[in-house]
This record gives structure tokens, C-alpha cells and sequence, in this order.
């Protein structure tokens, strides 16, 4: 006897659909699982074995072959406890077979038959829509992701749960729309004093998607600034929040009750990430920090410490928004446009740029650190920002401007840099083209700092961009505390 049970697997973050052949014949009971399963995928023998038991469901007493179709595409993780389960209870003639049509499953087993949450529960869904799928089987938390890929959810809490909707016993509640969830509480910009140029970049940065490096003596606020970036940043779009929530799915960390990203990601990975955690690979191979931070900010604090291979291999990302990674039978492209935040101090003892303090560096270990920070990466941020020690009458002033005023500037220049791409006038093409020969700026540094000015040029409320626009373009450049000497 034959059943089949449509379910999904993930390469990076797609999902293809996989078949789930079962087969009972007779002859000595045993249980075999075919077709380039990973280990997750061969346990899953004992958790389907238990959790039919528990849904007090007969095992049958046959030699039990399931096979996992296409048998040359990898299968990955324990999403196919349950469609297994399903398609041997369905061969076994415990549920009528020609129910599971039209179906595909996804979910873990617990040993006492529970289903589990997993990932990617939005792109399967989408995969099962393409193959003709129109409901599926899954975890009831993972419902409302269904619901967003075009698919209706049928959310089960355990496996005796999914056999009475199979026999026509049971149906579930239908799962209404899902909308997007307002952000939580971001720390706010009036907690900064001070530090009106930093704060300026910030808005410059948040306006046109910019990258910033925040460069300065310890405790200065950069890392403060940097956090606050977020809560400065429109909404997502409703296409971008399903971008963004298909590769949190796939990595297992949308929150539960959150299933459409609504804000844009903010991730902050440690110095000490490997190159891997921070760019994506692995075995999978998987997102990294770079990815989850599609369509937001990625925070690299301490930049110089990061490892050196980690920063070169960002390049890519912030060239072009995707990250790919060579891998056994070809390539995997992950998204990746996200906008750079990084902060450092201008040398390993922190001395340098202030003025109440003595660098104690070498020669060779400020060398060093300097070589750590690529020529090539350097090139990528648009905005580099001296952030000086603050002063005590700044520390004093009433709080600065909360985050909302600032935010809402930075959406009114979204709409004005979306509508026209406003042009040079004639003294600042002619201030841009000094600074090429004078700077010198490279072709890359050119169109970035031409970016800068058409976004302050938009902040002003200005459909031409001047003279003005560029120069303070051209001040977010290198500052002089980074130059060699
Ligand atoms: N401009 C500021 N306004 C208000 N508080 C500030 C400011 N700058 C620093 N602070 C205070 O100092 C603390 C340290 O700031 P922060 O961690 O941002 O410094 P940093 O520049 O990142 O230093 P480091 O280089 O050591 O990482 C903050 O938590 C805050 O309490
Ligand atoms: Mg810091
Ligand atoms: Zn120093």
C-alpha cells in the first residue's frame, strides 16, 4: 500500500517541495527512510514511531520504506516529522489517502505527538502554492505565515488533531488577515546631548539609506547614536515586510505572535562572530547577520575588531544587497540590503582625538590598526563622522530632539527622493568635479557623495541640488582624525 504526503524543504531561503512516498509491504517489520535525508531527518524516525503511538494510532506491522522524492535534492531539518507520520498513517488505511490531494505538511513531532513550531513555515507555503497546494498541515503557531503566502492554514496542535481533520472529523477556525504589528519601543534620540553633527549624519544617513561610521575617543555616545538609528526609520512596506519575515522564517527567529515584520531588522552581531555568522554559510547554508538585516540596519560596533576576512567579505552586500556563497552543486544568493552603522575609535588605546587624554599607541600598532580597516570598505560609507568628547555644558543642555521629529523629516525626503532625482546646478557640478581631482574621490566615492547631496538636497526641501548640498556631502568624507600621521 502507497500514500503521499507533499511537504517542503529549504535551500537557503527558498523552499522546494518534497514528496513523502510510504510504503508498507509485508515481511519483517522494520522502517527505513530513503532519498538524501540529514540526520534530523533520519530521527525523525523515532519521534513519527512515538507520536503515532500516543495518537493512539495503530503502527503498522510491515516493512515501512519512505522516500523522499527528489532523491537528489538535500533534506533538511525536522519539518518532515509530520507529513512521514501522515503519509505511513495514510498507507495504512487510518486515514482515506486521496484526502491528503491538495495538501502539503510541515511540523515537528514531540515523542507525546505535540507538533512543534518550525521555520520557513512562509516560504513552504509558498512552494506549496506553486505545486498546487491549497492548505496545509502545520504548527498553530506558524498559521499566520500560511495565511500571508496565499494558503490556508490548518493549524494542528498534535497528530491525532490532523488525523480527525483528515477523516472529515474536525476542521479548524479559520485564521483571520494578518497586519502588519506596530514596533516595539525604540531608545530615543532626546537622550543624546550634544553631538549635532553626529546627530545630523544620522538623519542624513536615515533619509537616503546611508552608510555611517561613527569614529571617536571612548564614551563619546557613538555606540548610543548608532542604537538609535531604528527608531528613526520609516515603517517597512507591506512587500518589503514579507522579504524581510521569509528570511527570519527560514531562520527560526520571527517572534512568536509577530508574524510579518513590520519595523526594519536591526542586528548587532559581536566583534568575535565568525565570518560565516556575519555573511551566511555553513551547513544549508544559512543567513547570516547580513541577511537579517535585510532591509534594516547592521550595527558593526567596534568595527577594528572585527576580523579582518569579515569586513572584506561585506563588500559584496554593500555593494550590490546580495550576499552569495559557493556551495556544493552551485551557488546560494541570500539578500542582503541592508545600511551599515559602524563605530570605532581613531586608535587601539582610544587617546587620539581627545583632547583630555594622550595616545599611548605606537607607530606600529596605530599602523596595524589603520591596515585592519580596508581602503575598499572605507570607500562603501557614504558618511564618516568625527564624534568629539562632549562637553559639560552639552551634558547639561535640556534633552535633544526625540526621535519622532527626526523621523518624520526623514519621511517626507523618502517621498521627495522617490518622486524625481533632482539635478546638479552649475556651481555644484563644479564643486563636485574639484573635489574628484583635489580629494581625489574614485568613480565609487563620486556617485556616493552625489547620493549624500541628493538626500540633503531632499531634507531642505530642495528639488535642485547646490553648492551647499555637496559640500556638506563632501565633509562626511574622511575626516581628517582617520588620515595617516
Ligand atoms: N552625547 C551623550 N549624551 C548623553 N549621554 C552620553 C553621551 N555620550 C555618552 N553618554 C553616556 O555615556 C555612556 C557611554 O556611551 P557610549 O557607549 O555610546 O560611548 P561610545 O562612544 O560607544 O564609547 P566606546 O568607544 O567606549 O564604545 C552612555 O550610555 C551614556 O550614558
Ligand atoms: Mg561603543
Ligand atoms: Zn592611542
Amino acid at each position: 500500500m502507497l500514500a503521499r504526503m507533499l511537504t517542503h524543504t529549504f535551500v537557503g531561503v527558498e523552499a522546494r517541495s518534497v514528496e513523502v512516498e510510504a510504503h508498507l509491504q509485508r515481511g519483517v517489520p522494520s522502517f527505513t527512510i530513503v532519498g538524501l535525508a540529514d540526520r534530523a531527518c533520519q530521527e525523525a524516525k523515532e519521534r513519527v514511531r512515538s507520536g503515532i503511538a500516543s495518537a493512539q494510532l495503530d503502527w503498522p506491522m510491515r516493512r515501512i520504506t519512505v522516500n523522499l522524492a527528489p532523491a537528489d535534492l538535500r533534506k533538511e531539518g525536522p519539518g518532515f516529522d509530520l507529513p512521514i507520520a501522515l503519509a505511513i498513517i495514510a498507507a495504512s488505511g487510518q486515514v482515506p489517502a486521496e484526502r491528503l490531494v491538495g495538501h502539503s505538511a510541515l511540523g515537528e513531532l514531540a515523542l507525546d505527538g505535540r507538533v512543534r513550531p518550525v521555520g520557513g513555515v512562509i516560504v513552504a507555503a509558498e512552494a506549496g502554492r506553486r505545486a498546487g497546494c491549497t492548505r496545509m498541515l502545520l504548527p498553530v503557531e506558524a498559521a499566520p505565515e500560511a495565511v500571508i503566502a496565499g494558503i490556508e492554514p490548518v493549524p494542528v496542535r498534535d497528530l491525532a488533531e490532523a488525523v480527525a481533520y483528515l477523516r472529515g472529523e474536525w476542521e479548524p477556525s479559520p485564521v483571520g488577515a494578518v497586519t502588519l504589528v506596530e514596533r516595539e519601543p525604540q531608545p530615543d534620540l532626546a537622550d543624546v546631548r550634544g553631538n549635532e553633527r553626529a546627530r545630523r549624519a544620522l538623519e542624513i544617513a536615515a533619509a537616503g539609506r546611508h552608510n555611517l561610521l561613527l569614529a571617536g575617543p571612548p564614551g563619546t555616545g557613538k555606540t548610543m547614536l548608532a542604537r538609535r538609528l531604528p527608531g528613526v526609520l520609516p515603517p517597512l512596506t507591506l512587500a518589503e515586510a514579507i522579504e524581510v519575515t521569509r528570511i527570519h522564517s527560514v531562520a527560526g527567529i520571527l517572534p512568536p505572535g509577530r508574524p510579518l515584520v513590520g519595523a526594519p531588522p536591526f542586528r548587532a552581531p559581536h566583534h568575535g562572530a565568525s565570518t560565516a555568522a556575519v555573511i551566511g554559510g555553513g551547513a544549508g547554508p544559512r543567513p547570516g547577520e547580513a541577511s537579517l538585516a535585510h532591509h534594516g540596519v547592521l550595527l558593526l560596533d567596534e568595527l577594528p575588531e572585527f576580523a579582518r576576512p569579515t569586513i572584506e567579505a561585506l563588500r559584496q552586500p554593500l555593494e550590490d544587497g546580495t550576499v552569495a556563497i559557493s556551495r556544493v552543486g552551485g551557488r546560494a544568493v541570500f539578500p542582503a540590503r541592508f545600511q551599515l552603522v559602524a563605530t570605532m575609535n581613531l586608535c587601539p588605546c582610544g587617546g587620539r582625538g581627545d583632547p583630555a587624554a594622550e595616545c599611548t599607541c605606537s607607530a606600529q600598532r596605530l599602523a596595524l590598526f589603520r591596515d585592519r580597516l580596508s581602503r575598499a570598505l572605507l570607500d562603501r560609507i557614504d558618511l564618516i563622522v568625527a564624534v568629539p568628547r562632549i562637553r559639560a555644558v552639552d551634558l547639561a543642555a535640556p534633552p535633544g530632539e526625540p526621535s519622532a521629529a527626526v523621523c518624520a523629516r526623514v519621511v517626507a525626503a523618502r517621498g521627495r527622493l522617490q518622486v524625481d532625482a533632482a539635478g546638479l546646478d552649475t556651481p555644484a557640478a563644479a564643486l563636485l568635479d574639484r573635489a574628484v581631482d583635489r580629494l581625489p574621490l574614485s568613480g565609487r566615492g563620486r556617485a556616493r557623495v552625489l547620493r549624500v547631496a541628493a538626500t540633503i538636497a531632499a531634507l531642505a526641501g530642495s528639488s535642485r541640488i547646490h553648492a551647499e548640498h555637496v559640500a556638506e556631502a563632501l565633509s562626511y568624507r574622511m575626516p581628517r582624525e582617520l588620515e595617516a600621521g
